[in-house]
């Protein structure tokens, strides 16, 4: 099968497109023939072997935590699904199999049913950064009616989930963006939209709820803008120092696994049309290299790169 991967740790460079062997389907897997994959901050991160602390992947390694397809074939004891089934794929890291590639045998756990009102570009686009704005704002936040709430880097793929699930929840949301995303960011349901790049956002009212995506200075600076009790929700970004106890505020990491039942619930408001999913830009497997640059230079913006798979 077509798919892009690498042997070793390093830059763009060592990623290739080119033929490997096809999956070999085990007991309790689906083989899935994909249509669409996401392109993940994870994913060069983990390529340029920044991750080796958390994951040690196997190699070749075919880079993609998230995609949609359609099954084709099922191994023995796979129940609940049939051929012909479009679906939504998670692939946890530490496999070599990902998302890059033609077809990628799954454990069932990992595979959840893409309703049929979603296409397979925008079914790519939303299954993790949906699945981590979901566990965010509904398990680890459990926003409630008429919270305010920040979100920082609404126009992230993230973030900009993050503002539309809080806003259906009936929260508040300011968020943060760079200078010309404010109108983008107001569409997603935000109230306020403050540019990162040109304003201070710890001149706001305080607040119930920070998601934190971010990290660093910008955790840092989060503090100030709680109310006395208040919630700072952070996701793995740049590193943080927990200063809960000195302000006063309770301060929760949003863990995020992968949740069959928690991508469900967050597909079924797609499928409603009650969150849209955001796509900043359309590329061929074969350009995975270059898509990939492109989130490593920051120069992603309003939504995930999804990759089409011929
Ligand atoms: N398991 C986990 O804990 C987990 C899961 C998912 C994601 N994450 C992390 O969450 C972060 C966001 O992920 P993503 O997929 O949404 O990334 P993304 O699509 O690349 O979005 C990143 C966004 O950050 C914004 N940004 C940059 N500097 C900022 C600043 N100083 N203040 C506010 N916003 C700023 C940018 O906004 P503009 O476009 O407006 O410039 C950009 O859109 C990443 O660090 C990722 O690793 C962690």
């Amino acid at each position: 099968m077509k798919a892009c991967f690498y042997r070793a740790y390093g830059g763009p460079e060592v990623l290739q497109y080119g033929d490997l062997p096809d999956p070999v389907l085990e007991a309790g897997q689906v083989l899935v023939r994909l249509s669409a994959a996401s392109v993940a901050p994870l994913d060069w991160k983990l390529r340029a072997g920044l991750l080796q602390a958390h994951f040690t992947p196997g190699f070749p390694k075919i880079p993609g935590r998230d995609g949609t397809g359609t099954i084709i074939a099922l191994g023995p004891e796979s129940t609940d699904f049939a051929i012909g089934d479009r679906v939504c794929v998670m692939a946890p890291p530490p496999l070599a199999a990902g998302t890059y590639a033609e077809r990628i045998a799954c454990n069932t756990i990992n595979v959840v049913k893409l309703p049929d009102a979603i296409s397979m570009e925008d079914g790519a686009a939303v299954v993790n950064s949906g699945l981590s704005a979901w566990i965010s704002a509904v398990r680890t936040a459990d926003i409630k009616p008429g919270q305010k709430v920040l979100v920082h880097s609404g126009a992230g793929a993230v973030g900009g989930l993050l503002v539309q699930f809080c806003r259906h929840l009936g929260a508040d949301v300011t968020t943060t963006c760079r200078d010309g995303n404010q109108d983008y960011v107001l569409s997603l349901g935000a109230s306020r939209a403050i540019a990162y790049d040109r304003d201070d956002f710890t001149t706001i009212e305080p607040q119930d709820t920070v998601f934190d995506l971010v990290g660093g200075a910008v955790h840092d600076r989060s503090y100030t803008v709680l109310k006395p009790g208040g919630h700072l929700v952070w996701l793995t970004a740049l590193p943080i120092v927990d200063r809960g106890e000195e302000f006063g505020v309770r301060v929760s990491r949003a863990m995020i696994s992968d949740d069959g039942e928690a991508v469900s619930a967050m597909l079924d408001l797609v499928a409603k049309g009650i969150i849209r999913p955001q796509i900043s830009h359309l590329m061929p497997l074969a350009e995975a290299r270059e898509a990939q640059t492109m989130m490593a230079a920051g120069t992603v913006t309003r939504g995930r790169i999804v990759l089409q798979i011929p």
